[in-house]
């Protein structure tokens, strides 16, 4: 889910503002949306389930009065989508109303205790409490702030609130615990956002409020306030971001314009590579182990760390999925670096294993959101810098990941070589962006089928799994990525007449083996588009279809080149099949729950 909130410095309507910035979180969820203003003694609520365009063709949200509000959109977790579980949420009197990211874990019991004392419920959201304890303990002669104290002392969970209250006009009041809250300090007001490009068009310097810290926003200012009720002076930081990079600019869709940035991408985070020299001068002494912990497309970068530094820097690496960590982290030490790769810098499950492995271990974050939960609480920080990335589906992240970890492990291992190979890489992206026209041609012809195969050895299994990834996620055509070698294990009995198994073959130790893989599904019937060298003759005599990629590329580096193309046929397969591939069904590029 994504919130925000904006009190503006003049007597303007807000809504158009309100509007503006939910819909750039539109990434974060587009279950429902809802707005809540105030104006002459009223709290008034737009809210519906449906994708943004689909509600405000409805209900015309920008056409609220008053100069301040709080605004949602929602990924549900709790209760379907539908018109009465779209935040915001309010009590029966409609005198608060609450726009809330996270999760309530104890919202049953306290569901029923308010119910017995006779508070009237509409929703099946586990939010709906909080306007209901808000305005509990208002009628107990509390402010706003203090009730939202009292009412965030008997919750449980994740969370980023904004509330209001016609008992206290003029007033927003929020606070976090483990779910994205900034506050940003523009010209014409004050703002809320789960996340940046919400509000990069009207305020660029920010405070980032800690775990249960209480914000107040007026129209003269923000106060914080931490637990104890005592104000906290609070840096005021600027984001380099400009609002431009969050717009789709002539683009049909984010994704392809991001695709379209992953040589820049790379450029500007090889510029990292004095900062990261500096943390290997801190961290190296005495590391005997080194354990990735992401999910998701990060988890496939977090895997391509692991082949190049146990080959490059013999360092001993295992990946971990984020959400699978606490089951596996026994044998953490202060030898261990844990390195989490995310892009958001939110994911709950990453946030939970951070926490963990503070504990014991060295702990680096590979982040793209300066500023989000993993760059405050990871000991060290490599911010890659791919800017903004609002389709869901990662792609200029991912590469931008890759490029960070690349100069991590060519820098511990002290491999010149490597590192001035990387400075092709940009180029070698560009030159892969070239031959759109034939993969929008491929994509047609195989957009007719139900399963595709991913296969690619060494290196390039990784890739393997992030070109299955992608198609899931996007096209909903179910896609495996599998270890060429471990075919034989199990999957081989799936391929049939005309089944797509993408090969990946990037020259090098690795080819000789998986062309015999490639030879293996191709004699039971596998409809085989291979990805290659530009020089690969035997690949093109095998392959029913290949797409290029320049001969200089070999498997080491591979895996920053070869997922263009795989990137690119998941998002023509999309556009076949008329899906939106910003925004994949049951999907939400942030995912701050557990
Ligand atoms: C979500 C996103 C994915 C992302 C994953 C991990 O599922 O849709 O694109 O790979 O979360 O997110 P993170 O922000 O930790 O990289």
């Amino acid at each position: 889910c994504g919130i925000v909130g904006c009190i503006l410095k003049n007597d303007d309507d807000v809504a158009p503002i309100l509007f503006d910035c939910i819909s750039k979180l539109e990434y974060r969820g587009y279950d429902s949306i809802g707005l809540a203003t105030y104006s002459e003694d009223k709290i008034h609520i737009k809210k519906d389930k449906g994708k943004i365009k689909e509600v405000d063709n409805k209900l015309n949200l920008s056409d609220m009065p008053g100069n301040y509000g709080i605004a949602h959109v929602r990924w549900a977790t709790h209760g379907d989508p539908s018109k009465l579980n779209s935040h915001p949420h309010v009590d029966e009197r409609r005198d608060v109303a609450v726009v809330h990211n996270g999760i309530i874990e104890n919202y049953l019991e306290i569901k029923e205790k308010l119910i017995s004392e006779g508070h009237v419920f509409k929703s099946d959201t586990d939010t709906e409490v909080i306007p209901h304890l808000i305005e509990k303990f208002t009628n107990e002669g509390f402010d706003l702030e203090h009730a939202v104290r009292k009412t965030v002392d008997i919750i449980h969970g994740t969370y980023a609130i904004a509330a209001i209250s016609i008992n206290e006009p003029d007033k927003i009041v929020a606070t976090r615990k483990d779910s994205p809250l900034i506050v940003g300090i523009g010209g014409e007001g004050y703002y809320l956002a789960s996340d940046s490009p919400a509000i990069l068009k009207y305020a660029r310097d920010i405070i980032y409020p800690e775990q249960g810290e209480i914000v107040i926003l007026d129209k003269n200012g923000v106060v914080v306030h931490d637990e104890f009720d005592n104000p906290v002076s609070k840096e005021i930081e600027t984001i380099n971001w400009t609002p431009e990079m969050a717009e789709k600019e002539g683009y049909n869709h984010f994704m392809i314009k991001e695709i379209n940035e992953q040589a820049t991408s790379v450029r500007n985070t090889l510029t990292q590579r004095e900062h990261i020299q500096e943390i290997i001068d801190d961290i190296d002494e005495g590391i005997q182990r080194i354990c990735f912990v992401a999910c998701g497309t990060s988890y496939h970068a977090s895997l391509t760390g692991k082949y190049l530094i146990e080959s490059l820097a013999g360092i001993p690496t295992d990946v971990i999925l984020a959400s699978e960590f606490k089951y596996s982290a026994n044998t953490l030490n202060d030898k261990t670096l844990v390195i989490f790769i995310s892009q958001s810098g939110e994911t709950a499950d990453s946030l939970k294993a951070l926490d963990v492995a503070n504990e014991t271990s060295k702990t680096l974050g590979i982040v793209n959101v300066a500023g989000s939960s993993i760059t405050r609480r990871a000991e060290y920080v490599i911010q890659t810098q791919a800017g903004p990335e609002i389709g869901v589906a990662a792609t200029k992240t991912y590469v931008a990941q890759l490029t960070s970890i690349y100069l991590f492990a060519a820098l511990l291992a002290k491999n010149t070589e490597l590192l001035e190979e990387l400075e092709k890489v940009p180029d070698f992206i560009d030159e892969a962006l070239e031959d759109i026209d034939f993969i929008k041609e491929i994509s047609k012809r195989y957009n007719y089928a139900r399963d595709f195969f991913y296969l690619g050895r060494g290196y390039s299994y990784p890739t393997a799994l992030e070109g299955a990834l992608k198609l899931k996620e996007i096209t909903y055509i179910h896609g495996e990525g599998y270890a060429a070698g471990e075919l034989k294990h199990g999957p081989l009995a799936l391929i049939d007449e005309g089944i797509p198994v993408v090969v990946i073959a990037p020259p090098g130790d690795s080819h000789r083996k998986t062309m015999s893989n490639l030879e293996e599904v191709k004699s039971r019937g596998a409809n085989v588009l291979a990805i290659g060298s530009a020089d690969d003759d035997a690949l093109k005599t095998k392959a029913d279809d290949i797409i290029t990629i320049n001969p200089e590329v070999n498997e080491i580096i591979a895996p920053l080149v070869y997922v263009v193309p795989l990137q690119l046929i998941a998002y023509y397969i999309t556009l076949e099949k008329g899906h939106d591939p910003d925004k994949p069904k049951n999907l939400a590029k942030c995912v701050t729950v557990e």
